[in-house]
Parts: C-alpha cells; structure tokens; sequence
C-alpha cells in the first residue's frame, strides 16, 4: 500500500512540490526542503587511514594457517580440443597437494560449453558430470589448477602437466570474424541474431532533414585492469566452506559456489571486507571462485588463489570493441528528425557488444533505428565494464552531432540545448551552464582557428545513466549498552567510499558523528542482503534500508529514554550525541541504551519498493580542452569539467573523487587503451600494463568535479547513482575537443599519436 505525501523536487533555483506516492512505513522523504547535517557534507573516507597504514586486509592479504598457493594452467591455443592431461609427473612433484583438470568433471563450464543455440553456459556443472569433447576457446582459457605449499612450486607443477592438444581454426579479428569463410570461433558460429529496434521511421525523418552526416567510429577492446586482480581464498571445515573474494557481489559469489557444490547457501560464507576496484568484471564467483574451493577441499587445506596481470587481462572480461556507422538527419536550426545507428563488435566468446544506450537516451528525436551485431571470436568473454555500451555509443553519437554543428555553423552547446529531453526535475541544463562556465566555453573557436604548433580545441559530451536501485536490500543498525553504534549490511565497497555512506546515513539519523559508527559490511555473515555493487546501484539500494533501520533503533532508543527524561518518545530529539527533552535535560546514548531490558536495541529494515514516477536518469555534461602537438601528434588534455547529478549527493569527497575516477578512466580510454591482438597465433599482445596503456599522472588534466543535486525522490533518502555515469562522455568530449583543434574529424579511438598525425595529413591534402 501507498500513500500520498508531498515533496519538494527540482534543483537550485528551481523547484516545485508535488505529491508522491511513498509505501506504508517509510520515514519522511528527504527531499529539497530538508535540511541535514552529516549527508551532502565532505567526509574523509573512514577507512582511509587503514587503507594507507596497510592494515586494511584485501582479499591479497589474507594468510591463513597451513594456506597453500593454488596456480592455473592455461591453453596456448586460441582455439582447440583437449585430447589428453597427464597429471602424473606434476603431482609426483614434492611440494603438490591437489591438482584438478577440466576432465575431473570439477571445472566451471565458461571452458567452451555451449547450449543449443551456442550460447556458452554459464551454469555451473554438477559434479560428476563428465566433460566430453572439451574445447578451449581462447588463449588463456583455463585447463587446470595445482595447490602447492607454495606459489613457485605450483608454477613449477604447471610445467609438468602434459596436454595435447589438437588445434582448430581460429578467429579473433573482429573484422575477419564478420565475413562468410571466417572459421566458427564457436560451434553456434560468429554472428547471433541481431537487436534492431525502431522508434518512429528514420527514412522519414532523412526525407526531412535539410542536413544529413554519416560516419563510421571504432572503438577497441579494452581492459578492466582493477588495481587489484581476480582471486580468492577457501577453507573447508567440515562441510561448512568460508571464501575471501576479491567481487563485487558477495551473495551472488555465495550462491554460485553453493550451487557448483550442491550445498545450502547457508554453508557458504563470502567475506569481502576490502576490494581493489572491480569495474564489472567481478561478478559471481566464475572459474576462479570455483577452484580453488575445489583445490581446498581435495587438499584438506585452505588454498588462495590469486590472479597476475597476464591472466587478469586474458580470461577476466573486457569492454568489446565497437564498428559504428552512424547517420544523423537534421533541420537548419539544429533539430534533430532521424538518427540510424549500424553497429557490429566483439565480446570474444561471450557478451554483448551493445552500444546503442546513448542513441536511444540523451537526445531528443522522433525518429531512430539502432542495429546492433554481436560478434563472436577466439578472444577472452567480455564482461560489463563501467556503463557498458556507452562511452562506446557516446563517442559516435556526440562526433556526429558535431559534425552536424560544423555543418550548420551552430554551436556544439546551443545544438545539445535545441535537443534536450524534458523530463521532470532534470538538472541537465543546469550542468551545461555550470560545466560551460567552468571550462570557459565562451573562448572555443569554430575548427582549426588556432594555428602554430600546438592547437588547442574543446568539445563536449554528454552523460546519461538509468536509475537501477532497489529492493531487496537490507540493513541492520545496533546500539550497544555502552552506547556503541553498529550498522550492518553485506554488501561490499568496491573501493568507492560504501562504508562511509553507510556511517553517514546512521550517523544523520541518531544525531552523532559518522566515525562514531561501527560499520560492517562485505560480509554474507552479516544476513543483510545487498545486490551486487554494479549497474550504480549500490547506495541507491542499501542506503534508504540503512536509514530504515536507524530510524527505528532511533525510536526504540528513544522510547527507552523518555522515563528519565520525564518526557514522551516522540518529544525527544537527538543532537550532538546526546537525548535532549524540550525543558533542555538530556542524557547520552550510553545512558538510555543502559535502561534497556535488552542487551541491545536493534533494528531491521528492508529497501522498500522505488516510489513509483520518480528518480529519473543520472545526468551529466563533461566538457574538455585540449592542446594537440602536431610535431609529435601528441594530445594534452588541459581540462576537463564535469557537471554531474547522482540525485542527493551523501559524501560530496567521495562523490567528486568517483566523477574524477570515471574521468580519468575516460581519458585513457580515450588516448591510450587497446588490447591488440595478433590474427595469426590468436594471442593477446599486450595483456600486461607495459604494453598495455593506462593513463597516470603524466597524463592528468586539471579535472573539476560539479556535483548537482537534483531532488527527484524515489526512495526515503533521495540518492541516484554516480558509478558509471562519469566515464560516460569523456572520450567523447575530448574527441569533439581534438577535432575541434584539428578541424578533421576523429573517427577512431584510441587517440593515439600516428592516427593524429595521419589526420593532420588529411588536412594538408584539403
Ligand atoms: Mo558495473 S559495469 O555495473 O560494475
């Protein structure tokens, strides 16, 4: 049931109150009229000084007594069947406690089983089940595993584990794998059915058009390369297992291990108390979660198994890569009447390779067709990646729209603003002004107005997210006799400041400080569901259950101080700490929680339903300046500013740290990532972070963080996500940026120095 209440919506300078439909049992909204203490404030991450100490305790830091060091082996072909393994000299080898090969019917199916349809299964294999026929599928797959008492014997084992193989035909080119004679990559063959979808007619939105651009971008694959890799550790005791996982989902990771070894979920523990970033690469347990369980069983020990940086970057995931053709029709002034987007990529031998989301959210127009083709090759599966399909989608789409600028002389900005969507308390043109402000937009030239050496350009892009928070998600806040606050719940922080917003919720609540909350979270223990932290969902879930669960240990709290206030429960506040009555007598949280009949109050809440109509997307607008050498071909970026809402903002430090995050990440898909691959071998050439370009601080802009808040409450807190949004425009904007320098267009990420003098080349011969 629901009832009706009403709420201020909207952002600075302009709001209304409208009714909103709220479940029964919900506390007041917090909506734009509310004033708060501890959210929206800057809070030093809580475990901040942990962290740097070293003594907070990743999933790579856990020893345990009588641990081994489990190791994989991994096919060298991209594609071939698995004649024989012989064990028999590695486990001869003093120092080998268990080995487990893709035959002993143990392994995870990702190893090349397919459904009908050709689809890998994903499912976990019963054991017992004989593996017939088994192929790998790429380079790196994984055949089979050693625990030994320690990592360089295990190594050593690997080598004398003896398979044959018998290789098949192989494709990892994307572009090879789209042709007819192109050798199966899996036995479903390379092209699965593609997704079209239609909104009003582009022909007649082209008929329509007094200005027509088509173009075709490309994007690479790219890799996730989480500053800490893949890995867990197991113990067995008894018939009870407890796994430290480096994941973004430790009920997900619990229930797949449970599954695989037909237990109940509640003989499964998955502890994640820190992780080193995970970007969508770390859900469910997958082959790595799997065995070292097995290891650790067939051993009688606990075994941890930890990925390097070569296997992290062959068999983990990664972002597809993209071929886009994209045409764009519109009128003189600007307005948008067709968009038809042709796409094809590659996600290896899984995923989707969709890119179509920004086509299909930010700009408004009556007439768009998106085709979109998977493609299958040889290569590791890819996995979501940070807003995956966007940054992608948004590099075509933004390029076009500024051709389409350049074409009719408009600028880029007046161009977004003529298309803009309304939608109900949206913050976006409210970010472009800011960002605009910021970056100074007011000096950007038409293209190619500077001249010398180093030209400088700006361009812009923008950020669109879905609202994807909600139930289940639950909490649990305790307050201790001794007036200790707890606030528990299992989800885990992917590194993003999770536990701090967790304490900042409890601590608004029950009026104290939010280092005077005990957190506990990144447990399955804990008996608090969480979703996975991803698709932006993780505050937006677990925070309105938190303040849920505060608010009625603030009620009992108070209940069992109104006697020695001489006052009634609901006349009581609490400020700074302490129990304060109307006439001023108080006492501290110590003092009521000792009143108590209980040991402690504690109380559980669950993540209501999202109120319905509200919430809205998360929004952004990043705007970039750079300065290309055309001596070397070089691109600086000089700035970037990005305006961005995530609904109420909770930490405003932690939230201008994740918008700078996705940023950065941007920027060096934008400049520097791609996983190369040699056609002939099949192999990665570059699954290493030499070869591999990531951007560091040579590389950094000065990068601005504008938080908007924008008040559109579909939950008792008001929060939205921020996760993936930011990396969303960047290398869209700084591509307009290049162009805009250049005056030719970028048609190809990433900007690499030899493309931007290529380009430069394009332009003397015009
Ligand atoms: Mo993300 S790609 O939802 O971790």
């Amino acid at each position: 049931m629901t009832e009706l209440r009403k709420a201020r919506i909207g952002y600075q300078g302009k709001t209304e109150v409208v009714p909103i439909k709220v479940p029964d049992g919900e506390p007041a909204v917090w909506d734009a009229d509310s004033s708060l203490n501890v959210v929206g404030r800057s809070v030093p991450r809580l475990d901040g000084a942990a962290k740097v100490r070293g003594e907070a305790r990743y999933t790579y830091d856990i020893s345990l007594p009588g641990m081994l060091y489990a190791r994989m082996l991994r096919s060298p072909h991209p594609h071939a069947r698995i004649v024989s393994v012989d064990t028999r000299r590695a486990a001869a080898l003093p120092g080998v406690k268990a080995i487990v090969t893709f035959e002993s019917a143990d392994f995870f199916s990702r190893l090349g089983e397919t459904d009908e349809s050709g689809k890998p299964v994903e499912e976990a294999r019963k054991p017992g089940e004989q593996a017939k026929n088994r192929t790998v599928l790429f380079a790196g797959e994984e055949v089979a595993a050693v625990a030994a008492t320690t990592l360089d014997i295990a190594e050593d084992a690997l080598e004398l584990i003896d398979v044959r193989y018998e290789p098949l035909p192989h494709v990892v080119d994307t572009e090879l794998a789209i042709r007819p004679d192109a050798p199966p990559a899996l036995p479903g063959g390379n092209l699965p059915a593609p997704a079209v979808h239609e909104e009003g007619s582009v022909d007649e939105g082209f008929r329509q058009a007094d200005v027509v651009v088509e173009g075709t971008y490309t994007t690479p694959v790219a890799l996730h390369n989480a500053l800490e890799t893949h890995g867990a550790v197991a113990r067995w005791e008894g018939a009870r297992l407890t796994m430290w996982a480096s994941t973004q989902g430790v009920f997900g990771f619990r229930d797949e291990v449970a599954k695989f070894f037909n237990i109940p979920v509640d003989s499964v523990r998955v502890v994640s108390d820190y992780l080193g970033g995970g970007f969508g690469a770390k859900f469910g347990a997958g082959v790595m979660g799997v065995v070292p369980a097995i290891l650790a069983r067939k051993a009688g020990a606990p075994v941890k198994l930890m990925l390097d940086r070569q296997e992290e970057n062959l068999a983990t995931g990664n972002r597809p890569d993209s071929v886009q053709w994209i045409k764009i029709g519109a009128k003189k002034d600007g307005t948008l009447t067709a968009i038809h987007l042709k796409s094809h990529g590659t996600g290896g031998i899984a995923g989707g390779a969709g890119v179509s989301g920004p086509v299909r959210m930010i700009y408004a127009c009556p007439n768009i067709r998106t085709e979109e083709q998977d493609v299958m090759t040889n290569a590791g599966f890819s996995m979501p990646f940070r807003a995956p399909g966007f940054p992608q989608g948004s590099f075509a789409l933004e390029s076009a729209l500024d051709e389409i600028g350049d074409r009719l002389g408009l600028d880029p900005l007046e161009l977004r603003r003529k298309n803009y969507r309304e939608a109900p308390a949206k913050g976006l043109l409210l970010q472009y002004e800011l960002a605009a402000k910021e970056i100074g937009w007011e000096r950007r030239r038409p293209p190619r107005a500077s001249a010398g050496i180093h030209l400088r350009g700006m361009g812009l892009g923008t950020a669109v997210w879905g609202m994807y928070g909600g139930p289940p998600a639950d909490a649990t806040v305790r307050i201790h006799p001794d007036g200790r606050v707890e606030c528990l719940c299992g989800t885990q922080d992917n590194g993003t400041g999770t536990r701090t917003a967790m304490a900042m919720i409890t601590a608004e609540v029950l009026g104290i400080r939010p280092e005077q909350v005990s957190v506990v979270l990144g447990d399955t223990a804990t008996g608090q569901f969480s979703p996975a932290s991803g698709g932006s969902v993780t505050l937006t879930s677990i925070l309105p259950a938190i303040r849920a669960a505060a608010e009625g240990a603030r009620g009992k709290l108070l209940q069992a101080a109104a006697p020695a206030l001489g006052a009634k429960a609901e006349d009581l506040d609490i400020r700074d700490g302490r129990i304060v009555a109307r006439a001023g007598r108080s006492i501290t949280l110590a003092q009521a929680a000792a009143r108590l009949k209980s040991a402690l109050i504690s109380a559980q809440a669950s993540r209501a339903e999202n109120y319905p109509d509200r919430g809205g997307e998360c929004w952004g607008a990043q705007f970039a300046e750079v300065e290309v050498d055309t001596a070397t071909g070089r691109v600086r970026v000089i700035k970037i500013a990005a305006a961005h809402d995530a609904g109420r903002t909770i930490n405003k430090l932690t939230a201008e740290s994740q918008v700078c995050g996705g940023v950065i990440m941007g920027l060096s898909y934008a400049l520097l990532e791609q996983r190369i691959m040699d056609a002939n071998t099949g192999h990665v050439m570059n699954p290493n972070l030499e070869d591999y370009k990531i951007a560091g601080m040579m590389e950094m802009p000065e990068i601005v963080p504008i938080l908007v808040d924008v008040h559109d409450p579909a939950n008792n807190v008001g929060v939205k996500g921020l996760g993936e949004p930011p990396v969303v425009p960047t290398a869209a904007a700084i591509a307009n940026a290049v162009s805009n320098a250049l005056g030719v267009r970028v048609r190809d990420l990433p900007i690499t120095p030899d493309r931007v003098l290529a380009l430069l080349g394009k332009v003397r011969e015009a």
